[in-house]
């Protein structure tokens, strides 16, 4: 296996796709994924734009249904949901679908939908991805964060490093080295992220630029230590058709 990380969607190149890829978006869309996927939701479809969720939002039917929408870490006007893990209680979403838009997890997504693999990662998950990737051995992984509107994201960063770690561990008394694995110096640098920080990585979040954002915006200390608890759930999102994610 050979990982590249790409610190944005904008970072992904033109041409070809990896085997397999797996999107973070820490704070926080792909935490909530996982979340509403743990709680029970149907799937979560993801869209980049709003007249695309509200298009297929409409042909569901309206008790099966959640529409979550975020811009800017805001919940958006008129919407189920915005984007936050604790928001998505089994209570909420057993059994509905949520049609999901945020600023950039879901733009993210949308690059890579036509990769033959596609998962999504948060640190509460990263475990669980790892232990699907070592199973289903895709020869090249694409990682990709979301980060903020193009530009780098530390969180994001350091959920790649996590992911790395977790695939470096033995597995079957094989230990795979970061030198076989790492495809690009990106990938050597998350882990290098991810080392530095594993024990406080809630501290990590709140120095980066979309931990202050969420900070500055208030009431978000609870989504923050959410986000940053690691392996906390064994859900492995799925896309199965593009856009669509599922437990798997
Ligand atoms: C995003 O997609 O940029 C986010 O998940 C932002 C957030 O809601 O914190």
């Amino acid at each position: 296996m050979r990982l590249s990380y790409f610190h944005s969607p904008d970072r992904v190149p033109g041409e070809g796709m990896g085997d397999a890829a797996v999107v973070i978006d820490v704070l926080r869309a792909t935490t909530t994924m996982a979340w509403a996927l743990h709680n029970g939701a149907e799937a979560v479809q993801a869209f980049a734009d709003l007249a695309s969720l509200d298009a297929a939002a409409d042909s569901w039917p309206a008790e099966r249904r959640l529409r979550a929408g975020e811009r800017g870490g805001q919940k958006l006007d008129g919407f189920d949901l915005g984007n936050s893990p604790l928001a998505v209680t089994p209570e909420v979403v057993n059994g509905r679908r949520i049609f999901m838009s945020t600023t950039n997890g879901t733009r993210a997504l949308d690059r890579v939908q036509s990769a033959p693999l596609l998962f999504t990662c948060a640190l509460a998950n990263r475990s669980a991805v790892a232990a699907r990737l070592l199973s289903e051995q895709p020869k090249t992984i694409w990682v990709v964060g979301s980060g903020w509107e193009g530009a780098y994201s530390l969180e994001d960063s350091l959920a790649a490093g996590a992911l790395i770690e977790a695939l470096l561990r033995p597995a079957a008394g094989v230990a795979m080295e970061l030198v076989q694995l790492a495809g690009n110096d990106e990938a050597a640098a998350a882990h290098a992220l991810w080392l530095q920080w594993q024990s406080q990585p809630e501290q990590a979040l709140r120095l980066a630029s979309h931990g202050q954002r969420l900070q500055r915006l208030g009431d978000h200390d609870a989504d923050l230590a959410c986000c940053a608890s690691v392996d906390t759930l064994t859900v492995v999102p799925q896309q199965c058709e593009p856009g669509v994610l599922q437990s798997s």
